[in-house]
């Protein structure tokens, strides 16, 4: 199918969107009027300012991403693509729990999908982040047992293709998401900032860039299989220069 009459009808699942990323994919898909249904998947309903017209976002609450009872198998139903973007960082939980949210949760997220019958192509985007090995024989010196649980996620979903028909992926590795409106995330971004000002840059992204990046490649077709945080930031100023251009003067 063109990516244009993709575009005109398409179902597009954000599963944690209630994430940092998440919630801004969902705040700038409500306003591209191309898309007919953006489905937020998490375990609470997601925020957005009251100025934003929101009849096109229908908020499918869950008790955890292992159960997906038949009512949430209905809403997911003829899903055209799903941004991925649950995950929990190392620091805030065990090593058993970050393998469930990180790797298993992802895995039966993508199978219940997949039971309650997508469209063909099926486009799933994975968000993973730069530096995670692609090779788990090559242990990271920080966080080793997190970068190759992270690994071996990515190579479980660059698997789901030969398991599934029509099914489409892409493993997206922006680095530091670096603006938030948390106070403790603005932090850490604009610390960022400062040591790239005096040394070699830190891999960055802005969350508008990101968010634009996933959404245009979910709804054109995936550049590659893997995109890095400088795919990411070039697609993403390019999407988002193309939006201010196309807005009615
Ligand atoms: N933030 C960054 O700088 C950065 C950099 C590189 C890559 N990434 C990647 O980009 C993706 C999105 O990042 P983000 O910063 O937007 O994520 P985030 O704000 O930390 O949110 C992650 C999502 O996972 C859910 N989650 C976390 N722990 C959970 C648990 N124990 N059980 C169930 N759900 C849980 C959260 O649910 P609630 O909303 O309900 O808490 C949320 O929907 C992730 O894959 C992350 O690894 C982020």
């Amino acid at each position: 199918m063109p990516a244009s009459d993709l575009e005109a009808t398409m179902k597009l699942i954000i599963a944690g969107a209630t994430s940092l990323l998440g919630t801004e994919i969902v705040r700038q898909r409500l306003q591209i009027h191309e898309i007919t249904q953006v489905i937020s998947l998490a375990l609470q309903p997601v925020q957005i300012d009251k100025s934003i017209d929101t009849s096109k976002l229908k908020n499918v609450v869950i008790r955890d991403y292992s159960e997906y009872p038949d009512d949430v198998k209905s809403e997911l139903a003829g899903a055209d693509a799903c941004i991925w973007t649950v995950a929990v960082m190392p620091l805030r939980t065990s090593k058993v729990e970050l393998k469930r949210v990180c790797q298993d949760y992802t895995k039966l997220g993508f199978e219940a999908i997949c039971e309650a019958g997508p469209a063909r192509p099926f486009r799933f985007l994975y968000l993973s982040a730069e530096g995670i090995p692609r090779d788990p024989t090559n242990m990271p010196v920080i966080m080793a047992d997190y970068h190759i649980m992270r690994c071996n996620t990515e190579l479980m979903v660059l698997k789901f293709p030969t398991e599934k028909e029509r099914v489409e992926v892409c493993i997206a590795r922006p680095g530091v998401i670096a603006n938030s409106s948390i106070w403790s995330r603005a932090l850490v971004a604009n610390l960022f900032r400062i040591v790239n000002l005096f040394g070699r840059p830190l891999p960055n992204i802005q969350r508008s860039q990101l968010a634009a990046a996933v959404l245009q490649q979910v709804m054109d077709g995936f550049e590659k299989e893997t995109l890095s945080n400088a795919d990411l930031v070039r697609i993403g100023q390019r999407e988002l220069e193309f939006r201010s251009l196309s807005q009615p003067s």
